[in-house]
Protein backbone atom coordinates (compact mmCIF):
# COMPACT_ATOMS: atom_id res chain seq x y z
CA UNK A 1 0.00 0.00 0.00
CA UNK A 2 1.23 3.62 -0.78
CA UNK A 3 1.06 6.49 1.96
CA UNK A 4 -2.54 8.03 2.59
CA UNK A 5 -4.24 5.50 0.33
CA UNK A 6 -5.93 2.41 -0.47
CA UNK A 7 -4.37 1.93 -3.93
CA UNK A 8 -2.02 -0.81 -4.62
CA UNK A 9 0.66 0.66 -6.56
CA UNK A 10 2.25 -3.14 -7.07
CA UNK A 11 -0.21 -3.35 -10.15
CA UNK A 12 1.33 -0.24 -11.59
CA UNK A 13 4.65 0.84 -11.74
CA UNK A 14 5.18 4.17 -13.71
CA UNK A 15 8.77 4.01 -13.44
CA UNK A 16 9.65 0.64 -15.30
CA UNK A 17 9.93 2.15 -19.26
CA UNK A 18 8.55 -2.00 -20.12
CA UNK A 19 5.43 -0.75 -19.09
CA UNK A 20 5.44 1.81 -21.71
CA UNK A 21 6.56 -0.76 -25.16
CA UNK A 22 2.78 -2.28 -25.46
CA UNK A 23 0.95 1.22 -24.85
CA UNK A 24 0.30 3.53 -22.90
CA UNK A 25 -0.76 2.36 -19.60
CA UNK A 26 -3.97 5.09 -19.38
CA UNK A 27 -6.33 2.38 -17.17
CA UNK A 28 -3.47 3.01 -14.27
CA UNK A 29 -3.50 6.78 -14.56
CA UNK A 30 -7.30 6.61 -14.66
CA UNK A 31 -7.69 4.97 -11.51
CA UNK A 32 -5.06 6.99 -10.15
CA UNK A 33 -6.79 10.55 -11.22
CA UNK A 34 -10.40 8.72 -9.54
CA UNK A 35 -8.56 7.44 -6.61
CA UNK A 36 -5.30 8.64 -5.47
CA UNK A 37 -4.25 11.48 -8.05
CA UNK A 38 -1.67 12.87 -5.12
CA UNK A 39 0.07 9.34 -4.39
CA UNK A 40 3.86 8.47 -2.86
CA UNK A 41 5.37 6.14 -5.51
CA UNK A 42 8.74 4.16 -4.44
CA UNK A 43 10.95 3.76 -6.70
CA UNK A 44 14.06 1.44 -7.02
CA UNK A 45 17.18 2.98 -5.06
CA UNK A 46 19.19 4.90 -5.30
CA UNK A 47 15.91 6.69 -5.74
CA UNK A 48 13.98 7.70 -3.00
CA UNK A 49 10.36 7.80 -4.66
CA UNK A 50 8.46 10.37 -5.69
CA UNK A 51 4.97 12.15 -5.51
CA UNK A 52 2.84 11.57 -8.64
CA UNK A 53 0.93 13.84 -9.90
CA UNK A 54 -2.11 13.11 -12.28
CA UNK A 55 -5.04 15.20 -12.30
CA UNK A 56 -5.05 18.41 -14.61
CA UNK A 57 -5.83 20.89 -11.91
CA UNK A 58 -3.35 19.62 -9.75
CA UNK A 59 -0.42 19.73 -12.46
CA UNK A 60 -1.51 23.21 -13.37
CA UNK A 61 -1.27 24.39 -9.26
CA UNK A 62 2.14 22.80 -8.63
CA UNK A 63 3.60 24.02 -12.57
CA UNK A 64 2.57 27.76 -11.25
CA UNK A 65 3.91 27.49 -7.96
CA UNK A 66 7.60 27.42 -8.89
CA UNK A 67 8.43 29.41 -5.75
CA UNK A 68 6.88 25.98 -4.01
CA UNK A 69 7.71 23.54 -6.77
CA UNK A 70 11.27 24.39 -7.84
CA UNK A 71 13.14 23.51 -11.33
CA UNK A 72 16.44 23.91 -9.66
CA UNK A 73 16.53 22.39 -6.05
CA UNK A 74 16.09 19.07 -7.93
CA UNK A 75 16.42 18.11 -11.42
CA UNK A 76 13.61 17.96 -13.48
CA UNK A 77 13.63 13.99 -14.42
CA UNK A 78 13.22 11.22 -12.01
CA UNK A 79 17.15 10.76 -11.41
CA UNK A 80 17.99 12.03 -8.54
CA UNK A 81 21.16 14.28 -9.33
CA UNK A 82 24.21 15.33 -6.59
CA UNK A 83 24.89 18.70 -6.31
CA UNK A 84 28.00 18.51 -8.88
CA UNK A 85 25.96 16.62 -11.47
CA UNK A 86 22.89 19.44 -11.18
CA UNK A 87 25.85 21.87 -11.61
CA UNK A 88 27.06 20.07 -14.67
CA UNK A 89 23.68 19.37 -16.31
CA UNK A 90 22.05 22.81 -15.78
CA UNK A 91 19.51 24.09 -18.50
CA UNK A 92 17.37 26.75 -18.68
CA UNK A 93 14.90 23.79 -17.73
CA UNK A 94 17.04 23.36 -14.48
CA UNK A 95 16.71 26.74 -12.98
CA UNK A 96 13.97 29.03 -11.77
CA UNK A 97 13.68 32.24 -11.74
CA UNK A 98 14.92 35.21 -11.73
CA UNK A 99 17.75 32.85 -13.52
CA UNK A 100 15.94 30.88 -15.88
CA UNK A 101 14.10 34.60 -17.54
CA UNK A 102 18.02 35.09 -17.98
CA UNK A 103 18.78 32.26 -20.01
CA UNK A 104 15.59 32.11 -21.86
CA UNK A 105 15.79 35.48 -23.11
CA UNK A 106 18.82 34.73 -24.84
CA UNK A 107 16.55 33.45 -27.37
CA UNK A 108 13.16 33.95 -26.54
CA UNK A 109 12.64 35.88 -29.83
CA UNK A 110 14.04 33.68 -32.03
CA UNK A 111 10.90 31.26 -31.22
CA UNK A 112 8.51 33.35 -30.68
CA UNK A 113 5.28 32.52 -33.51
CA UNK A 114 6.91 35.44 -35.44
CA UNK A 115 10.47 34.66 -35.04
CA UNK A 116 9.52 31.28 -36.31
CA UNK A 117 6.82 32.33 -38.89
CA UNK A 118 10.02 33.76 -40.94
CA UNK A 119 10.56 30.19 -41.54
CA UNK A 120 7.70 29.03 -42.91
CA UNK A 121 8.17 29.34 -46.92
CA UNK A 122 11.33 27.48 -46.39
CA UNK A 123 10.06 24.84 -43.71
CA UNK A 124 6.90 24.05 -46.76
CA UNK A 125 9.74 23.46 -49.34
CA UNK A 126 11.49 20.88 -47.34
CA UNK A 127 8.16 19.28 -46.03
CA UNK A 128 7.35 19.10 -49.89
CA UNK A 129 10.60 17.25 -50.63
CA UNK A 130 10.61 14.78 -48.08
CA UNK A 131 7.14 14.05 -48.74
CA UNK A 132 7.50 13.46 -52.27
CA UNK A 133 10.28 11.38 -51.82
CA UNK A 134 8.22 9.01 -49.56
CA UNK A 135 4.76 8.54 -50.91
CA UNK A 136 7.50 7.92 -54.17
CA UNK A 137 7.98 4.80 -52.60
CA UNK A 138 4.76 3.20 -52.40
CA UNK A 139 4.89 1.53 -49.31
CA UNK A 140 7.04 2.89 -46.30
CA UNK A 141 7.74 3.07 -42.88
CA UNK A 142 6.50 6.69 -41.73
CA UNK A 143 9.11 7.54 -39.20
CA UNK A 144 12.15 7.55 -40.85
CA UNK A 145 10.74 8.79 -44.23
CA UNK A 146 8.85 11.67 -43.16
CA UNK A 147 8.29 12.54 -39.27
CA UNK A 148 12.00 11.56 -38.43
CA UNK A 149 13.46 13.67 -41.35
CA UNK A 150 11.13 17.04 -40.72
CA UNK A 151 11.99 18.60 -37.47
CA UNK A 152 16.02 18.25 -37.92
CA UNK A 153 16.16 19.97 -41.44
CA UNK A 154 14.08 22.82 -39.73
CA UNK A 155 15.86 22.99 -36.73
CA UNK A 156 19.20 23.06 -39.22
CA UNK A 157 17.41 25.65 -41.30
CA UNK A 158 16.98 27.87 -38.00
CA UNK A 159 20.17 26.92 -36.54
CA UNK A 160 22.24 27.76 -40.44
CA UNK A 161 24.05 24.30 -39.65
CA UNK A 162 24.78 21.97 -42.91
CA UNK A 163 21.43 19.75 -44.00
CA UNK A 164 24.09 17.45 -44.53
CA UNK A 165 24.66 16.93 -40.67
CA UNK A 166 20.75 16.31 -40.12
CA UNK A 167 21.51 12.16 -40.39
CA UNK A 168 24.07 12.62 -37.70
CA UNK A 169 21.97 14.48 -35.54
CA UNK A 170 18.92 12.29 -35.78
CA UNK A 171 21.25 9.88 -34.55
CA UNK A 172 22.58 11.76 -31.80
CA UNK A 173 18.81 13.11 -30.67
CA UNK A 174 17.98 8.96 -30.93
CA UNK A 175 20.43 7.94 -28.34
CA UNK A 176 19.66 10.61 -26.09
CA UNK A 177 16.24 10.66 -25.92
CA UNK A 178 16.24 7.28 -26.32
CA UNK A 179 18.14 6.12 -23.50
CA UNK A 180 16.50 3.64 -22.10
CA UNK A 181 15.83 1.61 -25.74
CA UNK A 182 18.46 -0.70 -26.54
CA UNK A 183 17.71 -0.08 -30.44
CA UNK A 184 19.33 3.64 -29.87
CA UNK A 185 21.58 3.82 -27.35
CA UNK A 186 24.68 1.01 -26.15
CA UNK A 187 24.00 2.62 -22.66
CA UNK A 188 20.50 2.21 -21.83
CA UNK A 189 20.59 3.51 -18.21
CA UNK A 190 18.34 0.85 -16.56
CA UNK A 191 20.52 -2.17 -17.97
CA UNK A 192 23.91 -1.19 -17.81
CA UNK A 193 26.92 0.66 -15.33
CA UNK A 194 26.25 4.34 -16.91
CA UNK A 195 28.15 5.95 -14.41
CA UNK A 196 30.83 6.91 -16.41
CA UNK A 197 28.22 9.20 -17.77
CA UNK A 198 26.84 10.60 -15.14
CA UNK A 199 27.59 14.25 -15.49
CA UNK A 200 26.01 14.34 -19.02
CA UNK A 201 22.31 15.24 -19.78
CA UNK A 202 20.52 11.80 -20.01
CA UNK A 203 23.62 10.08 -18.75
CA UNK A 204 24.22 9.53 -21.92
CA UNK A 205 28.26 9.84 -23.67
CA UNK A 206 26.87 10.79 -27.10
CA UNK A 207 26.33 14.42 -25.23
CA UNK A 208 30.30 15.08 -25.93
CA UNK A 209 29.74 14.51 -29.31
CA UNK A 210 26.89 17.07 -29.34
CA UNK A 211 28.89 19.48 -27.14
CA UNK A 212 32.00 19.18 -29.56
CA UNK A 213 29.68 20.10 -32.22
CA UNK A 214 28.07 22.98 -30.85
CA UNK A 215 31.61 24.39 -29.78
CA UNK A 216 32.65 24.06 -33.67
CA UNK A 217 30.10 25.61 -35.17
CA UNK A 218 30.18 28.75 -32.43
CA UNK A 219 33.92 28.83 -33.27
CA UNK A 220 33.23 29.17 -37.15
CA UNK A 221 30.54 32.19 -36.19
CA UNK A 222 33.37 34.02 -34.96
CA UNK A 223 35.03 33.75 -38.18
CA UNK A 224 32.23 34.12 -40.32
CA UNK A 225 29.13 36.37 -38.58
CA UNK A 226 25.46 34.71 -38.53
CA UNK A 227 22.58 35.88 -37.28
CA UNK A 228 21.09 32.72 -35.95
CA UNK A 229 20.76 30.43 -32.41
CA UNK A 230 24.16 29.68 -32.14
CA UNK A 231 25.56 32.84 -32.48
CA UNK A 232 22.84 34.19 -30.14
CA UNK A 233 24.02 32.16 -27.84
CA UNK A 234 27.98 32.48 -28.45
CA UNK A 235 27.47 36.26 -27.82
CA UNK A 236 25.63 35.41 -24.40
CA UNK A 237 28.68 33.33 -23.36
CA UNK A 238 30.99 36.40 -24.55
CA UNK A 239 29.21 38.21 -22.64
CA UNK A 240 29.59 36.28 -19.34
CA UNK A 241 25.68 35.32 -19.31
CA UNK A 242 26.70 31.57 -20.37
CA UNK A 243 29.79 29.69 -19.05
CA UNK A 244 30.94 27.03 -21.62
CA UNK A 245 29.26 24.04 -19.93
CA UNK A 246 25.75 26.19 -19.94
CA UNK A 247 26.26 26.92 -23.90
CA UNK A 248 26.81 23.58 -24.78
CA UNK A 249 24.01 22.35 -22.60
CA UNK A 250 21.75 24.92 -24.21
CA UNK A 251 22.45 23.75 -27.52
CA UNK A 252 22.06 20.17 -26.95
CA UNK A 253 18.63 21.06 -25.04
CA UNK A 254 17.63 22.79 -28.06
CA UNK A 255 18.50 20.22 -30.62
CA UNK A 256 16.87 17.32 -28.79
CA UNK A 257 14.14 18.95 -27.09
CA UNK A 258 13.12 20.35 -30.35
CA UNK A 259 13.92 17.02 -32.34
CA UNK A 260 12.29 14.33 -30.90
CA UNK A 261 9.21 15.88 -30.01
CA UNK A 262 7.87 17.37 -32.74
CA UNK A 263 8.40 13.88 -34.63
CA UNK A 264 6.66 12.06 -31.89
CA UNK A 265 4.00 14.28 -32.51
CA UNK A 266 3.71 13.99 -36.15
CA UNK A 267 3.69 10.05 -36.13
CA UNK A 268 1.25 9.95 -33.39
CA UNK A 269 -1.36 12.24 -35.69
CA UNK A 270 -0.99 10.47 -38.69
CA UNK A 271 -1.57 7.04 -36.51
CA UNK A 272 -4.60 8.70 -35.22
CA UNK A 273 -5.79 9.72 -38.57
CA UNK A 274 -5.45 6.23 -40.20
CA UNK A 275 -7.56 4.72 -37.04
CA UNK A 276 -10.01 7.69 -37.50
CA UNK A 277 -10.89 7.86 -41.80
CA UNK A 278 -13.90 9.61 -40.97
CA UNK A 279 -11.54 12.65 -39.63
CA UNK A 280 -8.61 12.16 -42.35
CA UNK A 281 -11.76 12.50 -44.62
CA UNK A 282 -13.12 16.03 -42.72
CA UNK A 283 -9.83 16.87 -42.58
CA UNK A 284 -8.66 16.60 -46.57
CA UNK A 285 -12.08 18.01 -47.84
CA UNK A 286 -11.89 20.92 -45.23
CA UNK A 287 -8.03 21.58 -44.62
CA UNK A 288 -8.72 25.08 -42.66
CA UNK A 289 -9.77 22.61 -39.57
CA UNK A 290 -5.97 21.49 -39.52
CA UNK A 291 -4.94 24.14 -36.87
CA UNK A 292 -7.28 22.90 -34.70
CA UNK A 293 -6.61 19.38 -35.65
CA UNK A 294 -2.81 20.14 -34.81
CA UNK A 295 -4.28 21.03 -31.23
CA UNK A 296 -5.56 17.49 -31.02
CA UNK A 297 -3.00 15.66 -32.45
CA UNK A 298 -0.58 17.24 -29.83
CA UNK A 299 -2.60 16.70 -27.15
CA UNK A 300 -3.37 12.91 -28.30
CA UNK A 301 0.48 12.61 -28.79
CA UNK A 302 1.52 14.23 -25.53
CA UNK A 303 4.79 13.08 -26.67
CA UNK A 304 6.57 14.29 -22.97
CA UNK A 305 5.01 12.23 -20.45
CA UNK A 306 6.40 13.96 -17.46
CA UNK A 307 8.73 16.42 -16.03
CA UNK A 308 9.41 16.89 -12.11
CA UNK A 309 9.44 19.37 -9.42
CA UNK A 310 11.15 19.32 -5.92
CA UNK A 311 9.71 20.84 -2.92
CA UNK A 312 11.17 23.74 -1.34
CA UNK A 313 9.08 23.85 1.81
CA UNK A 314 6.70 21.63 3.61
CA UNK A 315 3.53 21.98 2.23
CA UNK A 316 -0.34 19.74 0.98
CA UNK A 317 -1.85 19.17 -1.90
CA UNK A 318 -5.43 17.41 -2.24
CA UNK A 319 -4.89 16.38 1.68
CA UNK A 320 -1.00 14.54 1.23
CA UNK A 321 0.97 16.36 2.94
CA UNK A 322 4.52 17.04 0.97
CA UNK A 323 8.00 17.21 2.27
CA UNK A 324 10.63 19.60 1.69
CA UNK A 325 12.56 17.83 -0.57
CA UNK A 326 10.02 15.55 -1.98
CA UNK A 327 10.56 14.93 -5.86
CA UNK A 328 6.58 15.70 -7.18
CA UNK A 329 6.33 14.40 -10.74
CA UNK A 330 3.38 15.58 -12.58
CA UNK A 331 1.62 13.42 -15.73
CA UNK A 332 1.39 15.38 -18.39
CA UNK A 333 0.44 11.78 -20.33
CA UNK A 334 -2.35 11.74 -17.29
CA UNK A 335 -3.69 15.11 -17.29
CA UNK A 336 -4.06 15.67 -21.14
CA UNK A 337 -7.39 12.81 -20.29
CA UNK A 338 -8.38 14.28 -17.18
CA UNK A 339 -12.37 13.22 -17.55
CA UNK A 340 -12.79 16.58 -15.65
CA UNK A 341 -11.17 19.19 -18.39
CA UNK A 342 -11.72 17.15 -21.54
CA UNK A 343 -14.85 15.71 -22.56
CA UNK A 344 -14.70 12.03 -23.98
CA UNK A 345 -10.88 12.15 -23.96
CA UNK A 346 -10.00 8.68 -25.26
CA UNK A 347 -11.62 10.20 -28.10
CA UNK A 348 -9.88 11.38 -31.01
CA UNK A 349 -11.46 14.63 -32.42
CA UNK A 350 -9.95 17.13 -34.79
CA UNK A 351 -12.67 20.04 -33.80
CA UNK A 352 -12.76 19.48 -29.85
CA UNK A 353 -13.14 22.67 -28.56
CA UNK A 354 -11.94 24.03 -26.02
CA UNK A 355 -9.03 22.00 -26.01
CA UNK A 356 -6.71 23.84 -23.41
CA UNK A 357 -4.23 20.44 -23.37
CA UNK A 358 -0.69 20.74 -21.72
CA UNK A 359 1.05 18.72 -23.99
CA UNK A 360 3.31 21.78 -23.67
CA UNK A 361 3.28 22.67 -20.81
CA UNK A 362 0.51 24.56 -18.49
CA UNK A 363 1.86 28.09 -18.78
CA UNK A 364 4.23 29.06 -16.37
CA UNK A 365 7.65 29.60 -16.84
CA UNK A 366 8.94 26.67 -18.60
CA UNK A 367 6.23 26.65 -20.61
CA UNK A 368 7.98 25.13 -24.36
CA UNK A 369 10.03 27.61 -25.76
CA UNK A 370 9.61 25.37 -29.13
CA UNK A 371 5.79 25.36 -28.93
CA UNK A 372 5.22 27.82 -31.59
CA UNK A 373 8.01 26.13 -33.88
CA UNK A 374 6.35 22.50 -33.42
CA UNK A 375 2.78 23.60 -33.87
CA UNK A 376 4.08 25.30 -37.11
CA UNK A 377 5.75 22.18 -38.43
CA UNK A 378 2.90 19.85 -37.49
CA UNK A 379 0.16 21.89 -39.34
CA UNK A 380 2.46 22.68 -42.54
CA UNK A 381 2.98 18.51 -42.45
CA UNK A 382 -0.56 17.76 -42.84
CA UNK A 383 -1.07 20.61 -45.08
CA UNK A 384 1.79 19.31 -47.28
CA UNK A 385 0.71 15.88 -46.88
CA UNK A 386 -2.97 15.45 -46.93
CA UNK A 387 -3.95 16.49 -50.46
CA UNK A 388 -1.12 14.44 -51.77
CA UNK A 389 -2.84 11.44 -50.14
CA UNK A 390 -5.57 9.32 -51.94
CA UNK A 391 -5.21 6.78 -49.39
CA UNK A 392 -2.71 5.68 -46.32
CA UNK A 393 -2.69 2.30 -44.28
CA UNK A 394 -1.29 0.61 -41.92
CA UNK A 395 0.71 -2.27 -43.12
CA UNK A 396 1.60 -3.13 -39.29
CA UNK A 397 1.32 -2.15 -35.49
CA UNK A 398 2.99 1.19 -34.67
CA UNK A 399 6.37 0.12 -32.58
CA UNK A 400 6.70 2.02 -29.45
CA UNK A 401 9.75 3.46 -27.75
CA UNK A 402 10.97 1.77 -24.74
CA UNK A 403 10.85 4.61 -22.41
CA UNK A 404 9.19 5.93 -19.06
CA UNK A 405 9.67 9.74 -19.92
CA UNK A 406 8.77 9.73 -24.45
CA UNK A 407 5.60 8.85 -25.59
CA UNK A 408 7.37 7.73 -28.95
CA UNK A 409 6.52 5.73 -31.95
CA UNK A 410 9.68 4.49 -33.59
CA UNK A 411 7.69 2.49 -36.52
CA UNK A 412 4.85 3.36 -38.73
CA UNK A 413 4.94 0.74 -41.50
CA UNK A 414 2.63 2.53 -44.00
CA UNK A 415 0.93 1.77 -47.50
CA UNK A 416 0.15 5.05 -49.67
CA UNK A 417 -1.43 5.46 -52.64
CA UNK A 418 -1.00 9.24 -54.11
CA UNK A 419 -3.42 11.87 -54.99
C1 LIG B 1 5.64 18.62 -29.99
C2 LIG B 1 6.81 19.06 -29.65
C3 LIG B 1 7.19 19.47 -28.26
C4 LIG B 1 6.66 19.09 -27.04
C5 LIG B 1 5.54 18.11 -26.78
C6 LIG B 1 7.39 19.80 -26.02
C7 LIG B 1 7.12 19.72 -24.67
C8 LIG B 1 7.71 20.48 -23.70
C9 LIG B 1 7.35 20.50 -22.31
C10 LIG B 1 6.26 19.64 -21.69
C11 LIG B 1 8.14 21.40 -21.69
C12 LIG B 1 8.13 21.74 -20.21
C13 LIG B 1 6.94 22.62 -19.91
C14 LIG B 1 6.73 22.93 -18.46
O1 LIG B 1 7.55 22.50 -17.62
O2 LIG B 1 5.77 23.61 -18.15
C15 LIG B 1 9.03 21.93 -22.68
C16 LIG B 1 10.01 22.84 -22.43
C17 LIG B 1 10.94 23.22 -23.37
N1 LIG B 1 10.92 22.96 -24.73
FE1 LIG B 1 9.57 21.86 -25.69
N2 LIG B 1 8.35 20.56 -26.63
C18 LIG B 1 8.26 20.40 -27.99
C19 LIG B 1 9.01 21.01 -28.97
C20 LIG B 1 10.06 21.83 -28.73
C21 LIG B 1 10.86 22.48 -29.72
C22 LIG B 1 10.64 22.41 -31.23
C23 LIG B 1 11.84 23.17 -29.06
C24 LIG B 1 12.93 24.05 -29.57
C25 LIG B 1 13.74 23.90 -30.46
C26 LIG B 1 11.61 22.98 -27.64
C27 LIG B 1 12.36 23.53 -26.63
C28 LIG B 1 12.02 23.53 -25.30
C29 LIG B 1 12.78 24.22 -24.28
C30 LIG B 1 14.06 24.99 -24.49
C31 LIG B 1 12.09 24.02 -23.07
C32 LIG B 1 12.49 24.57 -21.71
C33 LIG B 1 11.74 25.84 -21.47
C34 LIG B 1 12.03 26.45 -20.13
O3 LIG B 1 12.52 25.77 -19.23
O4 LIG B 1 11.77 27.65 -19.99
N3 LIG B 1 10.52 22.17 -27.47
N4 LIG B 1 8.74 21.38 -23.92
Amino acid sequence: MSVGTRIDLSRMDLVNPDNYVQAIPHEWFEELRRDAPVIWHPEPAPNKGFWAITRYEDLVAVHMDWQTYSSETGAVGLEELDAEQLELRKTMLETDPPRHRELRNICNKRFSARGVGAYEAFIREIAVKVIDRALEKGEFDFVPEISRELPIRFLCAIFTVPQDDAPMLIDWGDAMIGNQDPEFSAAVVDQVDTEAYRNLQFRSPVALEVFEYAKRQRDLRLEEPQDDVIAALGVAQSEGALNEREFVNYFALLMIAGNETTRHTITHGMDALIGNPDQLRRLQEDPSLIPAAVEEISRWATPVMHFRRTATRDTELRGQRIRAGDKVVTWYISANRDEDTFADPYRFDITRRPNEHVTFGPGGPHFCLGAHLAKLETRILFQELLPRLRSIELTGPAQRMRSNFVNGIKHLPVTVRPA
